[in-house]
């Protein structure tokens, strides 16, 4: 199920963006691509827990969620001014819509998408997402990835990540940004 929405002509296309649910790959897809095309690799995660110097899990216990977002959010905004960068981004972050349209003004925007299925299994051996503390976690994955799914849905290209490995996801997130650049 991959796709692509036509693109505005007004965007200075100079940076690629991962979206993603939790467990899509956005981490590993994104310092693959990255050393590929020699861009720099930044996590919207990393810069915050360097920030503030706390982790992400600290944020959510002593602040919550929406403390968070606003974190992300101003993350978001100074990465406008950057080029030939590789920016992954948290699972939440594009629900925010400014976000997304920030990030396309500079970005080609990318999803990662996967079944819930699969991010449960990518997912079930980890610890340190507050978002996953749950009782039923695969219930809380059905939930987030359908309010989710037509935000994630606004990104230029969609690349299905169920089937295909972390290196031919970077392959073809790489043919992606060449494509999009040369068809402009
Ligand atoms: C979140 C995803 C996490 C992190 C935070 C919230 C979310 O990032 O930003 O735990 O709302 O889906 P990853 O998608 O990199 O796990």
């Amino acid at each position: 199920m991959d796709y692509f929405l036509p693109m505005h002509n007004d965007r200075n296309i100079v940076n690629l963006a991962l979206i993603g649910f939790m467990g899509t790959g956005k981490t590993s897809v994104g310092r693959l691509v990255a050393e590929q095309m020699n861009f720099e690799f930044l996590d919207t995660d990393e810069l915050i827990q360097t920030a503030t110097g706390r982790t992400i899990a600290d944020i959510f216990a002593q602040d919550g969620e929406p403390a968070f977002r606003t974190l992300e959010q101003r993350v978001v905004a100074e990465l406008a001014g950057r080029q030939k960068t590789l920016i992954s981004t948290g699972g939440g972050l594009p629900t925010h819509l400014p976000n997304l349209t920030s990030l396309k003004q500079h970005a080609l925007v990318v999803c990662l998408w996967a079944s819930p299925e699969k991010i449960w299994e990518r997912v079930c051996h980890q610890s340190h997402r507050p978002l996953l503390h749950n009782p039923d976690p695969r219930a809380k994955i059905r939930d987030l990835l359908a309010v989710r799914e037509p935000f994630y849905k606004q990104a230029d290209v969609l690349v299905n990540t169920d089937l295909r490995t972390m290196r031919e996801v970077a392959h073809q997130v790489a043919h992606q940004y060449r494509f999009a650049l040369s068809h402009r």
